[in-house]
């Protein structure tokens, strides 16, 4: 039993952050009337001056279990995860050999109730995410998948991705689909624009992901399946998926915190830390993301948390991965961006990391009643740190946030009624 004392209780719900205690039992969330009379054998959390919100809800998470296990793996993941407040993540196929069968989607369901974390697997929507032969929605459902995505890379040809939501529909899954021509983007390393002109380099131009995500819009609409765009970074996309669900379109779209806090110019600075698929785009597609997100047109804040090692990261620009360990930031980077500049309340902010996401995916998550699951995350909103990624949980310690100051922090983590992270144990009384 586990019970909260004097926080706010912060959920998409409500505007403005209630000052309740929280009691949990057997892991669920428990009317404050059986709060036994005596305290003792019960574990109580100070949670003064603190925000207590649903568990934050990662719907794009790179693992690497099974095959680059030197990046990342489920139970890395899940304590980076963890010590972002993250308490479900969702984890992409791009792994080797992919999650494309529900034998291998059976394997990571079973292994990954050793976490510390709720981690749920996404199936591939192709084989080997070769954007050819369609994966069997229905059994990579029965066998634990929430969601389709060949992630890292588009399905190329609309005939295949036709098909594939024709049946993912039937089979009661979303796809999540990664906008970017391939042709046109081909390995190139940064947005194409004044700094890759300026390194004299071939770039991703953002007419790539538009074309994608019209393309994708176009096909929701004529299946009536849904379908989810993953990191939105350009402000066309904004204004596809704007009108499209003006339109009625069954579309729901995440963006990243890099992508409505950093430019292109952080490449000038960082070389390949700040590279990843999206690119970093423009101050204009910067402000569109962020008017996206306080409009609607933006559903969910995901991470697209996708470690690579030192040494990978250390080669050239044009060679190195692309990819942000994003995890153990998410919050605070977003907090620091858009609640404490006064763009969005904190509520909204719940909903766009917790309770959407959870909503999107048709998980029974993001929600702080009486009887939900006790998934928490205990923040000090105020609390100033500084970024410093050797201090990673995660084993990717890659992120362009290194050395900033930020305004918000994670006290403690709580799955299920258990904490899995705690900022500083003297708070647990
Ligand atoms: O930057 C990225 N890294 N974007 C992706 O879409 C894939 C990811 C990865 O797997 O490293
Ligand atoms: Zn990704």
């Amino acid at each position: 039993m586990l019970l909260i004392k004097n926080g706010f209780v912060a959920d998409a719900g409500s505007a403005e952050p209630v000052k309740s205690d929280i009691f949990i039992k057997d892991g669920k969330i428990t009317p404050l009337k059986d709060v036994p009379s005596d305290l003792s054998g019960i574990s109580v959390i100070d949670a003064e001056g603190m925000m207590v919100a649903p568990g934050l809800v990662d719907m794009h998470v790179h693992f690497r279990d099974p095959g680059f296990l030197h990046k990342e793996d489920i139970f890395t993941g899940a304590r980076a995860a963890a010590a972002g407040g993250v308490t479900t993540a969702v984890c992409m196929p791009n792994t080797s050999p992919v999650l494309d069968s529900p034998e291998m989607i059976a394997d990571l369901t079973e292994r990954v109730k050793a976490a510390d974390i709720s981690v749920l697997p996404y199936g591939a929507v192709t084989a080997g995410q070769r954007g050819e032969y369609l994966t069997d929605a229905a059994a990579l459902k029965a066998a634990g998948a929430v969601g389709l995505s060949d992630d890292g890379l588009p399905v190329m040809s609309a005939a295949v991705l036709l098909a594939a939501l024709h049946k993912s529909k039937e089979a009661g899954l979303v796809i999540i689909s990664h906008c970017e021509d391939a042709v046109l983007v081909r390995d190139y390393a940064v947005n194409d624009g004044i700094v890759s002109r300026k390194l004299g380099i071939p770039g991703r131009p953002a007419i790539a992901e538009d074309l994608m995500v019209a393309r994708d819009a176009m096909l929701a609409k004529e299946t009536g399946a849904p379908i989810h765009i993953a990191h939105v970074s350009t402000a066309g996309a904004v204004d596809i998926i704007r009108k499209a669900k003006a339109a009625g379109v069954p579309i729901t779209a995440e963006t990243c915190p890099h992508y409505f806090t950093l430019t292109e110019d952080e490449i000038l600075l960082q070389g390949a830390m700040a590279r990843v698929n999206p690119p970093l785009r423009t101050p204009y597609d910067v402000n569109a993301i962020i008017d996206g997100l306080m409009d609607g047109t933006i559903d969910a804040i995901a991470t697209d948390h996708a470690p690579h090692s030192a040494a990978e990261k250390a080669q050239p620009l044009e060679k190195a991965p692309s990819g942000i360990s994003g995890l153990e930031t998410s919050l605070a980077v977003t907090l620091t961006a858009l609640y404490h500049t006064g763009k969005l309340p904190l509520g909204r902010i719940i909903e766009l990391m917790s309770t959407r996401p959870a909503g999107i995916l048709g998980l029974n998550k993001g929600r702080i009643g009486i009887g939900d699951d006790a998934d928490l995350v205990i923040f000090d909103p105020n609390k100033e740190w500084t970024v410093n990624p050797v201090a990673f949980r995660s084993k990717g310690h890659n992120t362009p946030f290194a050395g900033r100051t930020l305004k918000g922090k994670v006290q403690h983590t709580i799955r299920a009624g258990k904490i899995v992270y705690s900022e500083e144990h003297k708070h647990v009384i």
